[in-house]
């Protein structure tokens, strides 16, 4: 049984608790809540029986019989409450965006290496029986050489999402519709294809009176020579995840609208063989895998494993600072009109961070 604590009680902490480990109970328990807000505090800890609630980061830290430390609150906080978690020796799981740069999640790679505790960023929307056929058909080369493929993001977000005073400034939400919500559609895109090797983009603010970008678009070059092109704007009238991938021997497509839009992993993908052959390969491989559970839930089941078992996390450090490369190609490639080249390491203008303090 491991023992949580879930610091920042907002939104996304019920998706944490009520479609995550509250479907465990044999493997999870919720012993402690954290909130600087004292009203979200106690209704969360009224919502779900939690034992404990503290205003305080440090005296979660200082639980010895907490295992796992969620981290729920706005992006600005990440890194150095991963940091501050793993220096006391607890286990991490984290929500996107992971944090504002490449360094820091270098910094924290290292520093897991050190600690006791692991450490797993959240990427939900992999989690899904849709998608879980479509990597199947990847993984085990049925699919071919990769083509070509499109991920669009098209998300619609007025004042009201505004109200709340962490969002679309970049001290504080790091990012835009890049950060917040394509970041999911990005790391599945890239978690079916690879990393890219040189990526351009274009972003801008039109869709609100904000800092942060709202909407963008971004064309990748693979590794191997393949390509992928991006859009995402929070300005759509109706809300849809779409993504078209085409490999030599199968096309595989998702449109997902409104509410499923934030659920692009779960069915229906269509899966298009080339040939009928081909189609009744890919229904044999298919058959090996049976349906798990989804989103939330799926990712605390295989992360509670692969404690137990010591093998990687479901989503790894790997897979965060892939998503944060992106977005640092992304906005450098904005910035200085060029093709950026991946990896990026030390040293890169923006391995520091794109805020626009930082790069001042
Ligand atoms: N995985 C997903 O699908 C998904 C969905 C929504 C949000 N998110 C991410 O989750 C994070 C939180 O988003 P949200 O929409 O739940 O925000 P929110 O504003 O609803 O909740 C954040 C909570 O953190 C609390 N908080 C702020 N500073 C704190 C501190 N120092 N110590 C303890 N608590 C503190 C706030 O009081 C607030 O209750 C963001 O990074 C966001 O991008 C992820």
């Amino acid at each position: 049984m491991l023992n949580i604590a879930i610091v920042g009680c907002g939104w996304v902490s019920d998706w944490h608790v009520a479609d995550g480990v509250a479907h465990l109970p044999e493997r999870f328990r919720v012993l402690a809540c954290c909130d600087t807000n004292p009203e979200r505090l106690d209704a969360f800890a009224v919502r779900y029986g939690t034992e404990r609630k503290v205003s305080d980061y440090d005296a979660v830290l200082a639980m010895p019989d907490i295992d796992v430390v969620v981290i729920c609150t706005p992006p600005a906080l990440h890194h150095h409450m991963t940091m501050a978690a793993l220096k006391a020796g607890k286990h991490v799981v984290c929500e996107k965006p992971f944090t504002a740069s490449l360094a820091q999640v270098d910094e924290i790679i290292a520093e897991e290496a050190r600690s006791r505790g692991r450490c797993m960023p959240i990427f939900n929307c992999r989690f899904g029986n849709g998608i879980a056929r479509v990597r199947h058909v990847i993984t085990c080369g049925l699919a071919g050489r990769h083509f070509v493929s499109s991920a669009e993001t098209a998300k619609r977000r007025g004042p009201d999402y505004y109200a709340v005073a962490w969002r679309g400034k970049f001290a504080t939400e790091l990012g835009g519709v890049l950060l917040t919500q394509a970041i999911h559609t990005h790391d599945l895109l890239l978690w079916l294809i690879g990393a890219p090797a040189e990526v351009s983009c274009f972003k801008t603010t039109r869709v609100n009176p904000i800092e942060v970008e709202d909407c963008a678009v971004a064309t990748l070059r693979m590794a191997d020579g393949s390509l992928a092109s991006i859009t995402a704007t929070l300005g759509s009238t109706r809300q849809v995840t779409r993504l078209r991938l085409c490999f030599e021997n199968v096309t595989f497509e998702r449109e997902a609208y409104d509410e499923a839009s934030a659920k692009p992993g779960t069915e229906p993908w269509t899966i298009l063989p080339k040939t009928p052959e081909i189609g009744q390969a890919i229904e044999a491989r298919l058959s090996e895998i049976t349906p798990q559970h989804e989103w939330f839930v799926r990712q605390y089941e295989l992360f509670a494993d692969a404690l137990e078992a010591g093998t990687p996390f479901p989503v790894t450090l790997a897979d965060a600072r892939l998503s944060i490369e992106l977005v640092t190609a992304m906005f450098e490639a904005d910035e200085t009109r060029s093709v950026v080249q991946l990896p990026i390491q030390a040293g890169h203008p923006k391995y520091e961070g794109w805020l626009p303090q930082r790069s001042a």
